[in-house]
Order: structure tokens, then sequence, then C-alpha cells
């Protein structure tokens, strides 16, 4: 399995740990990439990372030939974006520019992209519906929106699994799938959620993956030091991410959909 790292047709390394966050979205978006090269006739796709931080998908997609615009308000994030093109050798092909997904159309060209990536955003911002919205009006029509949040589910389970039931109970029931006052994540989502504020926004949903399923659950010594134990999770990962049984546990819920013509 291929990770974002080892984007550009060259010997894949080693997977790491890190790709057990990465791996089954790049997998998705890469085909979704493909196909909408297949559809322009182009081999550089514009695309846009909205709150893409330092460069986690961006740097990839740069190293696949594609042309990677970066908005995001931290200006470390954007530091950081811009050092690591520079080691990748992408620097001209990405740019970063200070923004926010609200405001997305005072530094960015509405309608003006073939593929947006909207990766961990929607759950720190004000208005996800809007948020979505503006993601989609940035695409051109038939272009390619890549949609990553956090899952209720998999908080749930997680609380759960780490004996903290109350905590469980109260995220199923509080309408920002929060678990308590202690909780990092301002906001969760069911995949419903996701799918029903795309399909507003003018998006035909195309598939809908549950991303890291089983690997928070999992203590992060047996991976690291179990022979081929990372291997086998990133197989069984991608094997569970598209069956709806497990999608609902999943820490994370990745829609890819493409705007309506
Ligand atoms: C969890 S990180 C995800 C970074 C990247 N998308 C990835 O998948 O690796 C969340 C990013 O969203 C950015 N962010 C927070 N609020 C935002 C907003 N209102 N508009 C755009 N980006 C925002 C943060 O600065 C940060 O870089």
């Amino acid at each position: 399995m291929s990770e974002p790292s080892s984007a550009g047709g060259e010997t894949p390394p080693r997977p790491s740990r890190a790709s057990l966050r990465t791996a089954v979205v790049w997998e998705v978006l890469q085909d979704a990439l493909d196909r909408r090269v297949k559809a322009t006739g182009t081999e550089c796709l514009d695309i846009l990372d909205t709150g893409g931080g330092t460069g986690n998908f961006a740097v990839p997609a740069a190293r696949l030939g594609h042309r990677v615009t970066v908005v995001d308000p931290s200006p470390n994030a954007l530091f950081a974006l811009e050092r690591r093109a520079a080691e990748a050798g992408v620097a001209d092909r990405v740019r970063g520019v200070q923004g926010d997904i609200h405001g997305l159309f005072d530094v960015v060209e509405r309608g003006g992209y073939d593929a947006v990536l909207c990766h961990g955003v929607l759950e720190y911002v004000d208005d996800p519906a809007e948020g979505v919205r503006n993601a989609v009006a940035a695409l051109r029509p038939g272009g390619a929106l890549s949609l990553l949040a956090a899952g209720l589910g998999g908080a749930v389970l997680a609380r759960a699994l780490a004996g903290h039931f109350n905590e469980a109970r109260q995220a199923l029931t509080d309408p920002a799938g929060r678990w308590g006052t202690g909780d990092p994540v301002p906001r969760r989502f069911t995949a419903e959620q996701l799918t029903e504020a795309v399909t507003a926004a003018g998006v035909e949903v195309g598939a809908v993956h549950g991303v890291r399923v089983f690997a928070d659950l999992v203590p992060g010594v047996l991976v690291d030091t179990e022979p081929g134990a990372l291997d086998a999770l990133l197989r069984l990962e991608a094997a569970a991410a598209e069956l709806p049984a497990f999608r609902s546990v999943a820490t994370q819920l990745h829609v890819l959909g493409e705007k309506r013509g």
C-alpha cells in the first residue's frame, strides 16, 4: 500500500506509523485525482487544500505533478509547509496562503479548482455547513471533493473501551458529539451528517470510508514491535474502511464526491 510520502512513482519506503492516519484517504484521493486527470485531459490539476496545515496531503499531491494551493489560518503551519515543499523539491507547485475557510473567496478563486481537500478542519470551524458550501463553491463542475472529519462512533467506542462509560454516553447524546469539557475535539460527525452536508452543497457522493477503525484501539507497542504487525494492520484498515458496520465506529470519516455540473 502506498502512502503520501511515497508519491511520485518511486519505490515506496516501508510504511511508517504515520501511514495509519493517511493511507486509506491517500489511496482514495489518488484514484480520484487520476480520474480527474483522465476527465480533463490535463496532467497538472489545480488543487485547493483548505486547512491544509503543514502539507500532509498537499506536498504528496504536488509530487504527483499537480499545482496545490493551501489555505490555512496558521502562519506556523504555512512556514512548515513552505519548508517541507522545498525539501520535497515541489516549492514551485505549492502555494501557501493565510486564510480561513469562512472567508475562502477573499484569498482564492471561486470555481477555480479540479479538486478541493478539506481534511480535519470541519471539527474546528464555527459553521461546518458554510465550510462545506465554500469548499464546494471553490470546485469546477465535475471537480472532486475530499472531506475528512472526526467520526462520532469512533470516539464513543474509544471512551467505552477505556472504561469511561459516562463519557461514551455523553458523546452519544451531545449535539456536537463531545465526551466532556476536557474533550479536545470541538465537534464530531456521523456519516449521514457529512453526506447530507455535501449533498446539500451540490456534490454527488461517490464513497464514504472509515479511517482508523482499529488503529487507535490497539496497543502502540504491538504495532511498533511485532514483526509485520503494521503492514497487517494497514491491510485490515483498508479492507474494513468501506464496510458500513466498521465505518460507523471509525475515528475519522472520509467522504469523496464530485461537484454536480
Ligand atoms: C488537524 S489539522 C489538519 C491539517 C491537514 N488538513 C491534514 O490533514 O494533515 C487542522 C488544520 O485546520 C486549520 N484550521 C483551523 N481552523 C480553520 C479554519 N477556520 N479555516 C481553515 N483552516 C482552519 C488549522 O490551522 C490546521 O492546520
